[in-house]
């Protein structure tokens, strides 16, 4: 991420137009909420506003937007478009929400959420020198975006939509990319004199024709990238927007020093961070608040959601959720960690193995079929085949407490709430229901402590006891 631009900038505002309904979308979600790389399509657009250096962001919503309010909380504050006649009419909404003393005011769209910080940095210094800076585009089809309309000197005269534009200017194919900055005080001023288009609509972009016939200096600023500039108006469109913003993270990442054996097949959130040196192998999906640390293999086929991995560790073929990883953890293939689960410094969660709401301290071995949920396990434990920790009486949970040291049998059945003492040990099928003490050895259904767990071999001769086999 760039610094915020131009510290010389403390008087930039900004609104972010986002109530119409999207209705090419065809979805119930308003568009502007509908995810690219993770996050809300609109979240996009605010970050990129927050880095060009605007202090002050006002959303307007309308559509869905109690919807809008909820996934965005507080970081911005709401204008209401009850009624959606156009980007001119949503911005005059806006307008009474800016702070009073900005000077200049970058106006962007919920649907294009792909203008790079830098893109936008070089809008607002062009401001400097203009009334209105527009963000343009040159594209191979025009359709659906406003066109740039110049003199023969090359000076804008306006910005003619779609629908009103003759068969000439149809075929122009420098389009609004749709971000601009305004000077404060004459948007203030000329806003409410819009009058609306033919079809109904309030266009904001009419207020480049009004600026320029007053002899105003109106600036296009020609976006290098116009994939930059990309509209979200449909579900086509969203999976364009969406490439563009993993091949992003992905570049991002390997230029960090992260190896993405199959970039096409790995899908990262923006979110997301991974330290270097670690390897992303294919069809992995890094979700949400993932942080992973350095020197890890991750993947293939895994996908972890809000989860933290330390140093060194490795997880294939596996599934994690909300799971925190210390160092040298190792993970698969096919283990399911639910939320909850953490895993201390060289824990080993292998097949079939799943583990919820549970501590699992340092070089816990866990490796086949088996589920520990609600559960502390100590240091060095070795959970057998099988193993099931009973944590659901039918209406309550209850948690298990196992120790250091432990050795749970094969097939060990922990009916919780129960107890495990250090050092101790279960034989193969105990149904656990009571409290071990530590160092003792229990087995049975259900599970009675039988006698020491280490005893001397003549001891043990004498006594003649059957214990079962580890
Ligand atoms: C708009 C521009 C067009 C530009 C294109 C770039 C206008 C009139 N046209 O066209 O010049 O080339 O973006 O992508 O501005 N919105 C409201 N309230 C409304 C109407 C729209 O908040 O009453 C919001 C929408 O939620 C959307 C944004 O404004 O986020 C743009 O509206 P949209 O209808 O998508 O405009 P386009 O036809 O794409
Ligand atoms: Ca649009």
């Amino acid at each position: 991420m760039s610094e915020p631009a131009d510290p010389s900038h403390p008087s930039l505002g900004a609104v972010v137009l986002a109530a119409g309904q999207g209705t090419r979308m065809r979805s119930r979600l308003p568009k502007v909420l509908h995810p690219l790389a993770g996050q809300p399509m609109v979240a996009h657009v605010l970050d990129a506003a927050a880095v060009a250096g605007a202090r002050d962001v006002v959303l307007v919503v309308g559509h869905g937007a109690d919807q809008v309010r909820a996934a965005l909380g507080d970081r911005v504050r709401y204008a209401e478009q009850t009624e959606q006649l156009g980007t001119g009419h949503a911005m005059l909404q806006a307008c009474p929400l800016l702070p009073p003393d900005i000077q200049s005011v970058l106006v962007l769209y919920g649907d294009t959420p792909l203008f790079r910080p830098e893109t936008l940095q070089a809008l607002v210094r062009a401001a400097r020198e203009a009334t209105i800076v527009l963000l343009s585009m040159e594209v191979a089809d025009p359709t659906g975006y406003g066109r740039v309309v110049r003199a023969p000197d090359g000076r804008v005269l306006a910005l003619v939509e779609d629908r009103e534009a003759t068969p000439e200017q149809l075929s122009v194919r420098e389009v609004n990319a749709g971000a601009y900055v305004f000077d404060a005080a004459w948007l203030r001023a000329r806003l409410p004199t819009l009058r609306p288009a033919p079809g109904g609509e309030i266009y904001l972009t009419d207020l480049v024709g009004v600026a320029a016939a007053e002899g105003r200096g109106v600036a296009a600023v020609l976006l290098a990238d116009a994939a930059e500039g990309l509209g979200v108006n449909d579900r086509v469109q969203l999976a364009e927007a969406e490439a563009v913003l993993r091949g992003r993270v992905r570049e991002r990442l390997m230029r960090a020093g992260v190896t993405l054996i199959d970039p096409a097949s790995t899908f990262i959130d923006a979110t997301v961070e991974i330290g270097p040196d670690t390897v992303v192998h294919p069809h992995t999906f890094l979700r949400g608040r993932t942080r992973i640390g350095s020197g890890c293999q991750i993947g293939p086929s895994s996908q972890l959601d809000d989860t933290i991995v330390g140093d060194n560790c490795r997880v294939c073929w596996s599934i994690v959720d909300g799971a925190i990883l210390a160092d040298e953890v190792e993970v698969g293939p096919f283990a399911r960690l639910r939320p909850g689960a953490r895993l201390g410094r060289g824990v080993q969660i292998g097949n079939y193995a799943e583990v919820k709401n549970s501590t699992l301290h340092e070089n816990v071995q866990q490796h086949h079929f088996s589920y520990v949920g609600d559960a502390e396990l100590g240091r060095n434990t070795n959970v057998g085949a099988g193993t099931i920790t009973c944590n659901f009486d039918g209406e309550r949970k209850h948690r298990t407490v196992v120790g250091a040291d432990v050795f749970l049998g094969s097939d060990t059945l922990l009916v919780a709430p129960v107890t495990v003492g250090d050092g101790s040990a279960t034989g193969s099928g105990s149904i656990v229901t009571r409290d071990i003490p530590p160092g003792k050895m229990a087995w049975g259904v259900p599970a009675r402590v039988h006698r020491d767990r280490f005893v001397a071999p003549e001891a043990e001769a004498a006594a003649g006891d059957g214990q079962p086999a580890d």
